[in-house]
């Protein structure tokens, strides 16, 4: 069987960092005395930005609302997040972020002025919710807080202040105004981001000028109490290799001490099925749109191959991460819905996208510092949903929920050779693993069958000669653009799995069409 795999293997390509094969058979073989990358459970972030119906409605209703809150934050969301194991949160933009000015959002909220969000719906700000509160959600949520600092329309003074107004335990005029606004001791932010999207709605610069702008901002942006921020640069947009390039050269000509200035920096990538002027309704679509987001979601794989290679080249010694803070399906608004909004539902196809991305950035491990899908609740491909005192939680939090095994644990190398799906002249693998082993020495193996029509028998080849219990569990639906919805009974939502045969070292797990499966394995 051996030699037939081999022959009928037609390209190699690199998917989910390890060698893909093209074969009429699926084998997984793991290699479990090669671990030794940690996943970052920072892999696993969101991103909430003030932006439609994210933060006011989706997170915010005030201390006076008849929605279940705590100091305003519903708790509904709260509970169901901590449940999914949200590791960190990025705030406030997004473009916005670079528009906001954090002293608008402090002290007496009646007596906080007001600005126009001209990024997104040109609604009015009222800045209810500021900086006590997003680190009163974070701490509710007990995950870390990710702040974007604004570098295109704030000043290199405002921000150094809002890192001293959190983070700093001295004495000085920013943090008597934080203790004269209810908070004694500081708050520890680590991650901070030195704008967003600097060469487009952050500030349309060229990567030469935005690089002094980050060395200038980072600068002044200090380290209080032994703790040391980690600052992320604004990073390229999809294949904007030139972007990557500069900041990089630019980067490597500074000295030790200037380097530590920028720590990471980002990536954007968006899943767009069709166009950006008309991207396709998140639930009434074809199998034509089914394989197009796929194969454009597998792209990122090659994407982050290709910025890191640049990376490497300046910095072998890999003292810069990756940062993919913005990721995630992006299709039309929900009809009647305000266009600035970008709310949409949720279906299957989502689960599968959030799925296959999770595999492919674990399977980066050892670069990729840290990942936040957009955005957490009511906006793009988001976790939950929510209707005045309703809530929906979406086939893409039930993926989450899945994967959170994986946080932390010890990535398990892996080679795939797969059997392809293909649909009107387009060709993706049909399964995508990733495997890790964790802190109790539990193994989890996460994979998507891609192929919406046929189920998918896998074998794995788990090199593990003990004997183990495995229990598994399984996403799927009848259709494939089935979604949660309100008022009526969740139609995709994990299930036990038992379509599995362990035999040795060896497990064949059967994979119903279109699903998500992850497996856990205990050595007895
Ligand atoms: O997530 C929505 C927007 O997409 C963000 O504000 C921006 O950074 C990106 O262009």
């Amino acid at each position: 069987m051996e030699e037939k795999l081999k022959s009928a293997a037609i390209i190699i390509l690199l998917l989910a960092g390890s060698v893909v094969s093209r074969a009429q058979e699926n084998v997984v073989t793991l290699q479990p005395d090669k671990a030794k990358v940690v996943i970052s459970k920072d892999i696993y972030g969101h991103f909430s930005e003030h932006l439609g119906h994210c933060i006011y409605e989706g997170i915010w209703v005030g201390e006076n609302s008849t929605i279940p809150n705590t100091r305003g934050i519903r708790n509904d969301v709260v509970k169901a997040l901590r449940n999914m194991g949200i590791p960190n949160l990025r705030w406030p933009g997004g473009c916005f972020a670079d528009e906001y000015h954090w002293k608008n959002g402090i002290g007496p909220r009646d007596q906080r002025p007001t600005m126009i969000n001209t990024n997104w719906g040109g609604v009015t700000e009222d800045n209810s919710f500021g900086t006590h509160e997003f680190m009163d959600l974070c701490e509710q949520l007990g995950c870390d807080p990710v702040i974007t600092g604004n570098v295109g329309s704030g000043t290199v003074e405002e921000m150094s202040q809002w890192v001293e107004y959190l983070n700093s335990d001295n004495v000085s005029p920013m943090t008597d105004l934080r203790k004269k606004n209810g908070r004694e001791k500081a708050w520890k932010v680590k991650y901070w981001g030195i704008g967003n999207e600097s060469w487009g709605c952050g500030g349309a610069m060229s990567p030469e000028h935005y690089f002094d702008e980050l060395m200038q901002f980072s600068n002044f942006c200090r380290n209080y109490n032994g703790n040391d921020l980690y600052r992320v640069g604004v990073g390229a947009n999809v294949d904007d290799y030139n972007w990557t390039e500069t900041l990089m050269r630019l980067w490597s000509k500074k000295s030790p001490w200037e380097q530590r200035l920028m720590n990471g920096i980002s990536l954007h990538y968006y899943t767009v099925c069709n166009t950006w002027e008309d991207k396709g309704s998140a639930t009434v679509f074809t199998e034509k749109d089914w394989i197009t987001t796929l194969s454009k979601t597998i792209k990122i794989d090659e994407l982050i191959y290709k910025h890191l290679a640049i990376m490497d080249k300046y910095d072998p010694a890999h003292k810069v991460g990756l940062s993919v803070d913005e990721w995630g399906n992006w299709f039309n608004v929900e009809p009647g819905t305000n266009p600035g909004f970008l709310y949409q539902q949720n279906s299957l196809r989502d689960a599968m996208v959030a799925g296959v991305n999770l595999n492919i950035f674990n399977s980066h491990a050892d670069r990729i510092v840290m990942a936040n899908i957009a955005q957490v609740i009511n906006v793009l491909q988001s976790m939950i949903l929510t209707q005045k005192e309703k809530i929906v939680l979406t086939p893409t939090y039930y993926v989450f929920k899945m994967y959170k095994v994986h946080q932390g644990a010890t990535l398990i190398p892996l080679t795939v050779s797969c059997r392809d799906y293909t649909f009107d002249g387009k060709s993706v693998p049909s399964i995508n693993v990733s495997a890790s082993k964790d802190k109790e020495g539990r193994i989890h193996i996460t994979l998507v069958n891609l192929d919406p029509n046929a189920a998918n028998s896998v074998t794995l080849n788990l090199g593990i000669t003990q004997n183990m219990n495995v229990t598994g569990e399984v996403i799927t639906s009848k259709n494939m653009n089935d979604f949660n919805d309100f008022g009526v009974a969740a139609k995709v939502v994990p299930a036990k799995f038992d379509g599995f045969k362990l035999n040795g070292s060896q497990l064949v797990v059967n994979m119903p069409a279109k699903s998500i499966v992850s497996l856990e394995l205990v050595i007895k």
